[in-house]
């Protein structure tokens, strides 16, 4: 049977205001009652990628901008290209998308 995602934006223009410390605890108690979910750093900072300790780098940034390299050049992006950026998290049924902090991921913001 097929499952349904559900999306969840954690979204506020306000600084310090407790995104990230929520996007870790909601993905964490999801993952917790056995769903599987996927936390996508989307943060200019990556904060969320350094707070669960993982390393930034390939990141988000390169997803977006694959299609402007040499290797994704005019290709279609599919779901196995993006399967290539999500890392575990060590923590199971929770997967990480990562971010970056710094001016590469300005420049597309
Ligand atoms: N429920 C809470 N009670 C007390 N302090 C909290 C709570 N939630 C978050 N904080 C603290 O508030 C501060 C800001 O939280 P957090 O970094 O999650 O905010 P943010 O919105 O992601 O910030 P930024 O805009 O800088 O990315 C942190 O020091 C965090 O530990
Ligand atoms: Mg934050």
């Amino acid at each position: 049977m097929a499952h349904k995602a559900v999306v969840i934006a954690i979204v506020n223009q306000k600084g310090g205001v407790a995104k990230t410390t929520t996007s870790i605890s909601l993905g964490h108690g999801l993952a917790l009652e056995g769903k599987r979910t996927l936390l996508i750093d989307f943060d200019p900072q990556g904060n969320l990628t350094v707070y669960l300790g993982l390393r930034q780098e390939p990141c988000i940034y390169d997803w977006l901008t694959y299609r402007l390299t040499p290797a994704g050049a005019g290709k279609n992006m599919t779901v196995d290209h993006m399967r290539q950026w999500i890392r575990m998290s060590n923590r199971e049924n929770l997967f990480v998308f990562p971010g970056i902090n710094g001016p590469k991921m300005l420049k597309i913001i």
